[in-house]
């Protein structure tokens, strides 16, 4: 069997995770039942989501118990199920049994994931979860920073993977500020590199937009911050929610996942596979 170029890179490209909590965040406003996060889903599924992430946090702001069951019920891609390390969490995700789990650090009053999880500072606490989660038949990952101490952390907590933290070159490249791109993408690398010595299994996610996406006084043929990461060689997994659900209200939610499934291709394809 022969395959042409757009192919191997397609295969290649890292898969998409379409995270779903800002649907429910537009249904909890309301209270009720609409937009149904767990209908979203399934769009995003028929759309190509290769993986729906979704995010049960200690206060419930956006997804509801009741979602991780009917999420359960109708999905028949991976479910990435996003949580802290609590003991009521865990115990959901053993009754849950989701194909991934991704432990990630939880304050109350952040208004999104701002930083990664301490694993070094908690390792017995965390490597206890990996090992539950792990006897669920779930595959661990655990979001931290790209920064060797955690990165070492997560390998010995028996992790089998690590998705790193892309907030901060996130928040640089909405700020235009080229040199800050440079340095988080430079760590980025290098994170990835020792992960890989590790034998840890990559994603990475937090803030990935496209350049269609910025601002009217910003060319839209900018590199975007999804492109840059999905060139990162062996970045197996995007996560994305916040930018591809935003994007979805003006081209629909099956456009934005092709649009960001096709900047995974191009940019893997630029990063020569
Ligand atoms: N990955 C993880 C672990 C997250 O917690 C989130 C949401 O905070 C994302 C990826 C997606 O981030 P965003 O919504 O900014 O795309």
């Amino acid at each position: 069997m022969t395959f042409s170029g757009t192919q191997l890179t397609a295969m290649h490209a890292p898969l998409l995770g379409v995270n779903i909590d800002h649907v429910a965040t537009v249904r909890n406003a309301r209270g009720g039942f609409f937009p149904d996060p767990v209908a979203a889903a399934q769009l995003a599924v028929e759309g190509g989501a290769d993986i729906i992430t979704f995010h049960l946090r200690e206060d419930r702001r956006h997804i509801r118990d009741d979602d991780v069951v009917r999420l359960k019920e109708a999905i028949g891609v991976p479910l990435n199920f996003e949580a802290a390390v609590t003991d009521e969490m865990i115990a959901i995700i053993e009754r849950t049994a989701p194909e991934h789990v991704c432990l990630v650090p939880e304050r109350r009053q952040e208004v999104t994931t701002e930083g990664g999880l301490d694993v070094l500072g908690q390792l017995a606490r965390v490597s206890d979860a990996c090992q539950r989660l792990a006897a669920a038949g779930s595959r661990v990952s655990l979001f931290i920073g790209a920064d060797p101490g955690q990165i070492e952390a997560s390998a010995k907590a028996g992790a089998p993977c690590i998705e790193l933290h892309t907030g901060a070159l996130a928040n640089a490249w909405w700020a235009g500020d080229t040199a800050l791109v440079e340095a988080e993408m430079a760590r980025l690398k290098a994170g990835i590199q020792l992960g890989r010595s590790l034998g840890l299994r990559t994603h990475a996610g937090h803030g990935l937009a496209l350049s269609s996406d910025l601002p009217m006084a910003r060319d839209p043929r900018e590199t975007s911050s999804a492109f840059m990461v999905a060139a990162l060689p062996d970045v197996a997994e995007l996560h994305i929610g916040h930018a591809l659900i935003g994007r979805a209200l003006f081209v629909g939610l099956r456009q934005a996942i092709s649009d960001f499934k096709a900047e995974a291709i191009r940019g893997r394809a630029f990063s020569t596979v």
